[in-house]
């Protein structure tokens, strides 16, 4: 025991040296400034990022002031435990970003940006900052002869929070707010002072209610949004299309409705959205059909993304009514509903330029086969992309663009050989089969029943009228009907 205990001693010792320096690195770890790192004297990012800092520095490193005056500068604070922002010392260059996204943010000081004339962007998503903290002071800009100025503010990601209200002056100091996040935060109403905020941001061009929990957006709200042009309302509680976007048709170019609740799709659904581009109607559960004149309203639509309606199995032939004089659409993306049949008329196909039609349940028949080989639509769908017929049973699992119809009535034009063009069967449709079925059955019991009746009339009158010949219809050599 006596001969090991030096050595033993001597690992304690350099264990404990271990433990102390490894102590001592943390420490400075935690002391260490942020990263700087510059690209050129015109661009510079500060990363501040997951250094437990839990709050605002008073100073930033010396060298921030490399940055030319005109020069871009990015800060993240991202992933730290900052709680209350206190004011923000002044940055130099002319386009400023700071994120405070993923920290622990319930309050914000008065004049937090005032020092920061170039603060184009601001993230402060991810927080638990609530509506009453936002208040129109905290984005004033200098005090200057009496008043406050404004902040050059473009773009402000508020999602994430706790907001259900914004402050009715929220935006009376950022005129150039161009670009604004609420999504994921529990709105549920837009109140009448939340509508005079919105309101007032008068050059928003991008607005994210994404995940809300509203269901209706009030007339007032869009009222002077003249330049909003992109809006995304997805994830929300909306059982039909707020007809309100028609008050910001003539500036409305990309809208994402998302995971509502909506039934189906009519005519009334984009009503005055002239301008829209591109049209994301996706993961609406509920959604099983695409009415008549649903599209009519979107003259200028480039894009169209109707996918993941994992119900949706019906769209009307009618869906692009008025349209395809003028047609506009260049992409559009089917993929992952409920969908087996679409009609020949629906659309003109070899106009697309890209078609995305795989997740489906297409019954393989005649008409399909016209969309893809005849019109086309099968040399439109991208690398990988190429849908599988469900049914019928003999061709379930095969391409569709493989499928090779014979039978189908003037499909094959290009074939070296005239198919015979006779009657079969399979020529015909189930609903056509039916309906001859029940036509021969209606005509067969119309005869007997007149048969019958003759016959009963024969058997009273036999007397009076049997110098009339009498004529009826003979069930068997009437053949129009075959
Ligand atoms: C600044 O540099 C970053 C890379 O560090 C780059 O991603 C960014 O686009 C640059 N910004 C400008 C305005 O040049
Ligand atoms: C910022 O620093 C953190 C922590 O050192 C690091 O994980 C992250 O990748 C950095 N981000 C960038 C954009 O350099
Ligand atoms: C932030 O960092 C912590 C560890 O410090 C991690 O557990 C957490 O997931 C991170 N949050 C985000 C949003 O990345
Ligand atoms: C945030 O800081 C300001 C000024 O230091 C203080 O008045 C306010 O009470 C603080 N807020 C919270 C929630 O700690
Ligand atoms: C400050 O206000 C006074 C009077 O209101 C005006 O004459 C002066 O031009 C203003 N100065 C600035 C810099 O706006
Ligand atoms: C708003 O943008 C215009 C045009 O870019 C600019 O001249 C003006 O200074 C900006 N306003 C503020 C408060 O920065
Ligand atoms: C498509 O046709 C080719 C050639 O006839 C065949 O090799 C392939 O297996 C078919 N694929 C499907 C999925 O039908
Ligand atoms: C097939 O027959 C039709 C008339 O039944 C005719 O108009 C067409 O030209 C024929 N096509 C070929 C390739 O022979």
């Amino acid at each position: 025991m006596k001969m090991y205990f030096p050595t033993t001693c001597k690992v304690l010792m350099i264990l404990c040296v271990l433990v102390s320096s490894s102590r001592a690195l943390e420490a400075d770890a935690e002391n260490v400034p942020c990263d700087i790192t510059i690209q050129d004297s015109s661009n510079l990012t500060l990363n501040c990022s997951r250094r437990n800092i839990d709050e605002i520095p008073e100073k930033w490193p010396e060298r921030i002031n490399s940055v030319d005056k005109d020069g871009h500068v990015l800060i993240t604070f991202f992933n730290n435990t900052i709680s209350n922002v206190s004011q923000v010392p002044a940055v130099p260059g002319k386009r400023v970003a700071i994120s405070f996204k993923s920290n622990e943010i319930v309050d914000i000081e008065d004049d937090a940006f005032s020092n920061i004339e170039g603060l184009v962007y601001l993230d402060l998503s991810n927080n638990y900052i609530s509506g009453e903290v936002l208040r129109s002071e905290i984005f004033q800009g200098r005090y200057k002869n009496g008043t406050y100025g404004n902040i050059a503010l473009e773009t402000l990601n508020l999602g994430h929070n706790d907001i259900h209200s914004l402050d009715r002056y929220l935006f009376q100091y950022t005129p150039n707010l161009t670009r604004l996040y609420l999504n994921n935060n529990p709105i549920e109403i837009l109140d009448h002072v939340t509508i005079l905020a919105l309101a007032s941001a008068t050059n928003l061009q991008v607005l994210d209610l994404a995940k809300t929990d509203i269901d209706n957006i009030p007339l007032d709200a869009f009222k002077g949004l003249t330049k909003l042009q992109q809006i995304d309302l997805s994830d929300n509680r909306f059982v039909t299309v707020p007809e309100s976007l028609s008050l910001v048709g003539a500036s409305l170019k990309y809208l994402t409705f998302n995971n509502n609740p909506i039934a189906e799709l009519n005519d009334d659904s984009f009503v005055g959205l002239t301008n829209l581009i591109e049209l994301e109607v996706g993961e609406n559960d509920y959604l099983d059909e695409v009415k008549r004149s649903t599209f009519s309203p979107l003259k200028n639509l480039r894009v169209l993304h109707l996918c993941h309606n994992r119900n949706l199995r019906y769209i009307s032939h009618n869906a692009f009514r008025g349209l395809k004089d003028k047609w506009t659409l260049k992409e559009v993306y089917l993929d992952d509903n409920y969908l087996s049949e679409l009609s020949t008329d629906l659309m003109p196909w070899n106009k697309l330029e890209i078609l995305g039609m795989t997740g489906n349940n297409w019954l393989c028949n005649c008409d399909l086969a016209n969309i893809v080989t005849k019109q086309e639509a099968g040399t439109k769908f991208q690398i990988g992309e190429i849908p599988y017929c469900a049914a019928p049973m003999r061709l379930s699992g095969a391409y569709i663009t493989n499928i090779t119809l014979s039978y189908c009535p003037t499909l094959d034009s290009t074939s070296a050989v005239n198919k015979s063009r006779g009657f079969t069967l399979s020529n015909l449709k189930p609903k056509h089969v039916l309906y001859s079925i029940l036509g021969v059955a209606l005509v067969a019991c119309l005869g007997m029943l007149l048969g019958l009746l003759v016959n009963a009339m024969k058997s009273c009158y036999n007397n009076k009228i049997r110098s009339q010949p009498i004529r009826y219809i003979n069930i068997n050599s009437d053949t129009s009907y075959a």
